[in-house]
């Protein structure tokens, strides 16, 4: 018996997925043409599954800057930020991160991931409980494994049950730290973080917001949701990534509490790892000036995820409760998800396929993320494929017709 026989279950639902065309995951760009257009077999396709919301990564201040690091400091730190990885970059993004939020304190570490793992880790352990909104990020998951603290879920942006669960832990020893997303991964559903922060303040826990999805989103500054719903001075830590807004890798955690650099020498996922490259630091760095120098970005962005969302349901499909930048269309079984994706691809447009167990209620989605950089043409073409394949599949009723924008 093999090693990976175990996974036997996953080898056949992949391999199903597979024969049904194009490999969903293993799509091999051969060019990126721009943040919304790559080369797929020669043709040209529209990105709209990248997380590129500002569609910064070809902006031509990030290109630089990350050139001019790269000549002058090199490829890479080889090591962890604990050792000989920390070089000036390092702490001129801390320190912008920590001043952008308005906060004391900031952390980056090499991918938002990590961000979860270690702050999260670092932050509850044995003992202690952390309260996780029930459709929370995979690296949220991980985190609380890494941490061995008690686990309580509630179920998915449900305040009331939060608080009862809380309720229910009593005068449990141990620190309570709740965590949730400011907006989900998948459905692009936004946390009622007012309610959130009420029921924390009540029962005495601490909050972490994954920012993830929401920085250079939401809010006024594009501080994400904790911004937008006025609730800043409650939320205790935010992570985020620099894998989406900001067009690179890496990730980050800030906050103003006590004793925050004791992270630095807790926190695994922190120490035991090579740090950012010098010209990711420095492409982060002027991206993230650009967020706070450009607002256009968030109301192009917002105008596309607008555009996008009501283009879709009024066709007729099922997408998630209000217009984001991520929009995901719910199929009615995973087959069908699996012949629209390539249906998609082949007539132009790629976007996520997203498969059960990795979605919310099991429901196999196409999901999709919209960028400032699309056109608004871009999206109307997006819509035109979904109109006649709806269609084609029988998914929609028929003459369905889309409204004009
Ligand atoms: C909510 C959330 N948190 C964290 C991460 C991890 O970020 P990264 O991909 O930058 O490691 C993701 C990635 O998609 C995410 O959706």
């Amino acid at each position: 018996m093999g090693l990976l026989d175990k996974h036997a279950s996953y080898r056949d639902a992949y391999s199903g997925i597979r024969a049904a065309g194009a490999d969903p995951f293993n799509v091999r760009f051969e060019g990126v043409l721009s943040p919304t257009e790559g080369l797929l077999d020669g043709r040209r396709i529209i990105l709209l599954g990248t997380n590129n919301y500002l569609g910064l990564t070809f902006d031509p201040d990030c290109i630089e800057a990350s050139a001019e690091a790269v000549r002058k400091w090199g490829t890479g730190t080889t090591g962890s930020r604990f050792a000989n990885g920390t070089f000036k970059g390092h702490a001129a993004l801390e320190d912008a991160l920590a001043s952008f939020y308005g906060r004391k304190h900031a952390m980056v570490f090499t991918t938002g991931y990590q961000a979860n793992l270690g702050g999260i880790s670092g932050l509850v352990g044995r003992g202690d409980h952390l309260i996780l909104d029930a459709d929370s990020h995979a690296s949220i998951y991980d985190a609380a494994r890494l941490s061995q603290s008690e686990v309580i879920r509630f179920r998915h942006n449900d305040p009331d049950d939060l608080y009862k669960r809380l309720r229910r832990l009593g005068d449990a020893p141990g620190g309570r730290l709740i965590v949730v997303e400011g907006i989900y991964s998948m459905m692009g559903d936004v946390a009622p973080l007012k309610e959130i922060v009420a029921v924390k303040r009540e029962m005495g826990a601490y909050l972490l917001v994954d920012e993830a999805h929401s920085m250079g989103v939401l809010g006024a500054r594009g501080r994400g949701l904790a911004e937008a719903a006025g609730v800043e001075a409650d939320v205790d830590f935010i992570v985020g990534t620099f894998s989406k807004s900001l067009g690179a890798v890496g990730g980050f955690l800030v906050s103003d509490e006590d004793n925050f650099d004791l992270l630095r020498i807790v926190s695994r996922p922190y120490m035991f790892t090579a740090s950012l490259p010098p010209a990711v630091i420095a492409s982060t760095l002027t991206a993230l000036r650009r967020l706070e120098e450009d607002s256009d970005l968030r109301v192009r962005l917002a105008a596309n995820a607008d555009q996008l969302w009501n283009g879709l349901r009024a066709l007729g499909y099922a997408v998630g409760p209000h217009a984001s930048p991520i929009t995901a269309v719910v199929m009615p079984d995973q087959a069908t998800a699996v012949t629209m994706w390539n249906a998609l691809l082949t007539n132009g447009v790629y976007l996520n396929l997203a498969v059960p167990p990795a979605t919310p209620d099991n429901r196999p989605l196409l999901r999709s993320s919209v960028s400032a950089a699309h056109t608004p043409a871009q999206i109307e073409a997006v819509l035109a494929v979904f109109a006649q394949l709806g269609q084609d599949f029988g998914l929609l009723p028929k003459r369905a017709r889309r409204a004009t924008a």
